[in-house]
């Protein structure tokens, strides 16, 4: 592919990829070479200037699993809809809005994203509530990078996060059962804890659609479902802000959603997980193993009544 063979991006780079493809349908006129041209879609290499000193050294989960294997409703509920379904969806050009309780609300293109921080490789351990888990080398930067540049007021306490929904690109998820856009939340010291990290690659590239392009967050610490996927707003917020699952059921899903594994889901076991690949199940970690950097955050509180 061209990109593939081209310098790292400028993000805008990934554009006359698409520039390309379409070319190609014109050209082409013909559905069978219109899925081919598809299929031959790939990500863009990302410019990673260090490896980040967070990341675990156990074995990678392979790609394919992690990118055939998603959470993404609005692309479907099966695991390997998303991978099908989000194929086409359009990620370029972006923006993300950022407002509420700060002092320079802005918006940024991704360009402008990718000029906030260098992009550092994370390895992180990342479980899902479903109880299975991955090990992933995402790339990125602190969210706390995007935050600073915003300044927040003294006001701002969270901090919502807003997925892009396009009904329309995204037919599907009309039977999800759950509301759209998704929405997710963090307290602000959470958000600014360095292992907050503003998602835009994996494996060495752009994030594929499936797993949340252009940029998505990665919470190691806590469940997979707070790693908000395909961001198109971040909003600071005086008061807790309504989280996706939480208002789908609010009984089985906290705000919180810190990895705890002696805090069952009503409905089943947080004990053991299952890294995808293996067959045995593993003991899951106490904050997935994340401790060390984020435990002094819940100091005196009560992890089971604030799941
Ligand atoms: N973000 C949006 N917008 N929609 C979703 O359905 N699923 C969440 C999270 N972010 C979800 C989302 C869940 S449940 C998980 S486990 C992770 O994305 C899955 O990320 P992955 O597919 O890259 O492994």
């Amino acid at each position: 592919m061209i990109i593939r063979n081209r310098p790292p991006l400028s993000y805008s780079d990934v554009t006359p990829r698409n520039e390309y493809l379409n070319r190609r349908r014109f050209l082409a006129g013909s559905a069978a070479v219109l899925v081919s041209g598809a299929a031959a879609l790939r990500a863009a290499k990302l410019n990673v200037a260090s490896k980040s000193p967070f990341s675990t050294s156990e074995p990678l989960t392979p790609f394919k699993d992690v990118s055939t294997y998603n959470n993404f409703y609005e692309f479907g509920t099966a695991k390997d809809q998303p991978s099908q379904l989000a194929k086409n969806f359009k990620t370029s050009p972006w923006h993300i809005k950022v407002e509420g309780q700060v002092n320079k609300p802005g918006v940024f293109d991704m360009d402008a994203i990718l000029k906030i921080a260098p992009l550092e490789e994370r390895i992180y351990r990342h479980r899902c509530v479903e109880a299975w888990s991955i090990v992933v080398p995402w790339i990125g930067f602190s969210l706390s990078e995007l935050l600073k540049q915003v300044e927040p007021k003294s006001t701002a306490k969270y901090v919502a996060f807003e997925s892009y929904y396009d009904p329309k690109q995204m037919p599907a998820g009309a039977w999800a059962g759950i509301s759209f856009p998704y929405v997710e939340g963090l307290r602000l010291d959470e958000a600014m804890n360095p292992l907050a990290l503003l998602c835009t690659g994996m494996y060495g590239e752009t994030l594929p659609n499936q797993n949340g392009a252009p940029v998505r967050l990665v919470i190691p610490w806590k469940y997979g479902f707070k790693s908000i996927k395909s961001i198109a707003k971040i909003k600071l917020v005086e008061k807790q802000p309504p989280t996706t699952w939480n208002l789908s059921s609010s009984r089985e899903y906290g705000f919180y959603s810190n990895v705890n594994p002696q805090v069952d889901h009503p409905r089943w076991s947080q004990a053991k997980e299952r890294r995808l690949g293996e067959f045995l199940k593993r003991q899951t970690i106490l904050f997935n193993g994340y401790g060390q950097q984020v435990a002094g955050m819940y100091n005196g509180m009560d992890l089971r009544k604030n799941y």
